[in-house]
């Protein structure tokens, strides 16, 4: 039986509080029906009185019977929404065969549409010091509630907000409300609080508000504060049953106090004086503190007020300490086994501690000589520190407005820590989990968990370099490599969505068509205009299409359109000939291994050739998103740009015996998978690869650039083994070396850590970057086999190469219209392959002696396999000197 196993509306977890007025609908299939087909649907709309707080009253009802295949995305049927509409949504499908699913159900209740629906204002406390940390407040008002309906709060705030509802903190989203271009765009969140308030009685909201992103310090180099302004304040309004009963206004009776935070910023961590706690400062009747009438009117946000699409940044996971380590010096560490972002979470109190005693949580990603590796935090604090207050106090304190990238913590000031005392709380942008990947090679498995480590690590809000030192920004390419793979692995449309109308905004309003390096742009003017950079700028174009290609969703590469056209005839400073203007500076191949470790940017490819390479790559995939939106003017004239800079590319870096000017891994890689070269000139510069990859005792060569292209170059180049030899290697630098060191995520740098166990010595050392893990796609697509044919996975590509000493894999996807997975084993030359296709899909199996097409259910193939090439493939070591070891891992 074919059952719906979601229904949901657009990209929202839950669609409490949509944005939208006319809401796609999309539901996902369960089941092994072999060739089940959607030939129809129905579809109930139930208007709801807004007063109904349960769904279970009678409303207008709208039928709809259609017919259509579409079941992702779906157009809506029923009358336009508008604000604070209640809809009930009810959806069951009908196969070809005449079957139907189960009627699956949603209901979906629309936020605020227009500036016109706020009455709040921003409120907040006293006009801080602009150049220091802004000190957190407590916000608190006391309303009557005389009405049982359904109540709704929207909440924003320039800063980070918690909220509290007689005594109770309402809902779980940490860092709320996230982090975007303050000045074009800012997120509110919607709650459903009905169960929070009571009838008849005083009621009591109360809210911590502290600077956050909008004013903490920001950027390296000792950074910036209030980058968005010093005024901080909370917007709010709570309604019940769509009537304002609070509002956050000065005139409105609204308090503030100071409470136990003293300072909580990003980079520097939290100092929190637990004697100055506020007991039942939310809740009614309280009568603790000292608090002033004396709030100020901060005004109304400049940036569009949205409801927020995106899953919010939450804790995820709980993780007790595996070791308590006595260092050399005499400091206590626990160490977390796991490099994860998060905070600290105290468990017990300190028994063994007095009032006024202070503690120190300090962090750190690794070792060094037995001691807490700080050196790459460079300017970032990243502490707690807490003084001590009622015995019991602390018991469930963690910090409030900052993350830590860590996994050891060193205790400072509590002598008897146990490992029962602490928990790491893991936390970032929760996204739903996708992709999974397995293999019978065990660092092959380390390395892809670590894959996810860094990317759920920097997932925070926006996608970050990295998430310990006094960086932790939106750097574009870092995104722009990794889109893919971290769209496999989980639904990241809304996250990157939002994150991407931030870019277009900042990048078409604030920089003249130049794609900021970082988004939301931190840096500003501070080194001037933002250059316009190859392989970072080419996010604007790349990654819509990436997330078109993973959700099938044309809206979100349309709603980016002006954005990916003003990149590719504004921002882009180009020569005469339309390549990049060679004048301008160009990160390259970016960490290349071999780059000196204080100029990343200096690797062994010429920078010009990566830009170039990336720009012809641009240019072709923005003819075909034009092409797929109808812009068939545009898409002509960028098909007729894409031809022209190959030739372009091809006068300025291929010889015309087909070498390129660059005789490097990266230089090649990119020539062979951009289709770069004259088709003369492909079989010698594969053999030039096969050559270098050789020489190189298959040990990884690539930075930012040619990470992610360089595996998919060689295994669609007769190269397979190559590639398998390349990801088995471990000794330094190679893909599994970090793993064989004990990285629990992908490192900054091939070598973040040295042989030696030394940090680096290059200043940009980080243990926690996503982008190196952009490798993991050749694991996803060549190993496990799974690609899509069409966006949106309706049609599937399953071809898995076995290679290497692999003997098993599988690669599961969980795609908008159900789960896809492909399971090989290998017996001798027997291969066994298990596919499965989810209802309303397609596939097409392409198996030694096997091409086929299929549809819905699950298959099993047995054919006979020859490897594709000898294993291992020889390197290539002159026959004197010290050998190097050529065995793979
Ligand atoms: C970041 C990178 C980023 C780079 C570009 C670094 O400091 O951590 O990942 O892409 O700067 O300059």
């Amino acid at each position: 039986m074919v059952s719906i196993s979601r229904l949901s509306c657009e990209h929202y977890e839950t669609p409490l509080g949509i944005h939208h007025t006319r809401p796609r609908l999309s539901w996902r299939f369960e089941g092994s029906e072999v060739d089940w087909k959607q030939a129809s649907y129905d579809l109930e709309i139930r208007y709801l009185p807004l007063r109904s707080n349960n769904g279970d009253e009678e409303g207008e009802v709208e039928r709809h019977h259609i017919d259509s295949a579409q079941s992702v995305l779906v157009p809506w049927s029923g009358r336009e929404l508008v604000s604070r509409d209640n809809v009930q949504v009810r959806v069951r499908s009908n196969g070809e065969d005449g079957s139907s699913t189960n009627w699956s159900e949603i209901t979906l209740q629309v936020a605020l549409l227009s500036p016109s629906d706020w009455t709040a204002r921003l409120l907040g406390g006293p006009a801080s010091d602009v150049d220091a940390a802004h000190r957190p407040i407590l916000l608190r008002k006391t309303f009557p509630v005389d009405r049982s309906d359904s109540a709704r709060l929207y909440i924003t705030a320039h800063g980070c907000y918690k909220v509290f509802i007689n005594g109770h903190r309402v809902g779980e989203k940490a860092l709320a409300p996230g982090w975007q271009s303050y000045h074009h765009r800012l997120l509110y969140q919607t709650y459903d609080v009905s169960d929070l308030l009571k009838k008849g009685e005083e009621n009591v909201i109360g809210m911590v508000l502290g600077e956050g992103w909008f004013a903490t310090r920001l950027n390296f180099g000792g950074g910036r504060r209030n980058i968005w302004g010093a005024d901080l304040g909370v917007l709010a309004q709570l309604e019940i049953g769509g009537k304002t009963v609070v509002q956050t206004r000065a005139d409105e009776g609204w308090e503030w106090a100071h409470g136990p935070i003293i300072s909580s910023e990003i980079y520097d961590g939290e100092v929190y004086d637990a004697r100055q706690v506020l007991p039942d400062w939310f809740e009614p009747g309280s009568t603790s503190g000292t608090w002033s009438k004396t709030v100020r009117d901060v005004g109304f946000p400049r940036g569009k007020l949205i409801a927020a699409e995106c899953p919010p940044v939450r804790v995820t996971q709980s993780i007790r300490p595996k070791e308590i380590i006595n260092t050399p010096s005499g400091k206590t560490i626990l160490d977390f086994g796991q490099n994860l972002v998060g905070w600290l979470k105290v468990e017990n109190h300190p028994s063994d501690l007095n009032e006024g005693d202070v503690i120190r949580f300090l962090h750190a990603e690794v070792l060094e000589d037995g001691e807490l590796g700080t050196r790459p935090l460079r300017d970032a604090k990243a502490q707690v520190e807490i003084t001590v207050g009622q015995e019991g106090g602390l018991a469930g304190y963690e910090p409030s407005f900052t993350f830590h990238g860590f996994r050891y913590a060193q205790i400072e000031g509590w002598k008897g820590v146990s490992l029962d005392d602490l928990t790491a709380q893991v936390v970032h942008t929760d996204m739903e989990r996708t992709g999974w990947f397995e293999c019978d090679h065990p660092l092959i498995n380390k390395l892809w968990e670590n894959v996810n480590w860094g990317l759920r690590g920097n997932f925070v809000s926006v996608p970050t370099d990295c998430p310990q030192r006094d960086e932790r920004l939106g750097w574009t390419g870092d995104l722009q490599v990794f889109a893919e793979t971290a769209s496999f692995l989980y639904d990241t449309s809304s996250t990157l969505g939002g994150w991407l109308q931030d870019l277009a905004a900042e990048q078409i309003e604030d920089w003249e068509g130049v794609v900021p390096l970082v988004v939301p742009n931190t840096l500003g003017n501070l080194f001037g205009p933002p250059p316009p950079s190859a392989i970072w700028g080419d996010v604007a174009v790349l990654t819509p299409k990436d997330l078109y290609v993973a959700s099938g969703d044309m809206d979100l590469v349309a709603k980016q359109y002006e954005s990916m056209k003003t990149w590719m005839d504004k921002g882009i400073k180009r020569s005469a000939k339309g390549l990049w203007d060679s004048k301008g500076p160009q990160f390259g191949d970016w960490l290349d291994p071999k780059a000196p470790p204080d100029a990343p940017q200096d690797g062994r490819t010429d920078n010009m050739l990566v830009a170039d390479a990336w720009l012809v790559h641009t240019t072709e995939v923005m003819a075909k998103m034009a092409e797929t939106l109808g812009y068939a003017e545009d898409a002509n004239r960028y098909a007729d740009d894409a031809r022209r800079l190959k030739v372009e590319y091809q006068q300025e870096y291929i010889t015309p015996n087909g070498r390129m000017m660059s005789d490097t891994q990266t230089a090649l890689a990119l020539a062979l998978h951009f289709h770069l070269l004259p088709e003369a000139s492909v079989e010698v510069a594969r053999d030039r690869l096969d050559h270098l990859v050789r020489k190189a005792i298959f040990q990884i060569s690539t930075g930012f650039a040619g990470t992610p292209i360089i595996l998919h170059a060689l295994s669609d180049n007769q190269l397979l083994q190559h590639a398998y030899r390349m990801f088995q290697e471990k000794q330094y630098p190679s893909i599994l070396y970090p793993v064989s060191m004990g990285a629990t995520t992908i490192w900054e740098r091939w070598d973040s850590m040295l042989p030696d166990g030394r940090i680096n010595p290059g200043e940009m050392t980080s243990f926690n970057h996503y982008a190196l893990g952009s490798i993991a796609s050749w694991l996803h697509k060549v190993v496990g086999g799974l690609a899509p044919l069409t966006p949106g996975w309706q049609d599937i590509l399953f071809k898995p190469r076995p290679g290497g000493s692999l003997t098993s894999a599988r690669a599961t996807h969980t795609s908008p219209y159900g789960e896809i997975s492909c399971a090989w084993k290998l017996d001798g030359r027997q291969l066994e392959v298990t596919v499965s296709v989810p209802p309303n899909c397609t596939g097409r199996v392409v198996l030694p002696g096997v091409d086929e097409r299929i549809g819905s259910g699950c298959k099993t193939y047995s054919v006979e396999w020859e490897p594709e090439a000898e294993w291992p493939p020889k390197s290539y070591q002159l026959p004197f000197g010290p050998p190097k070891p050529d065995v793979p891992a």
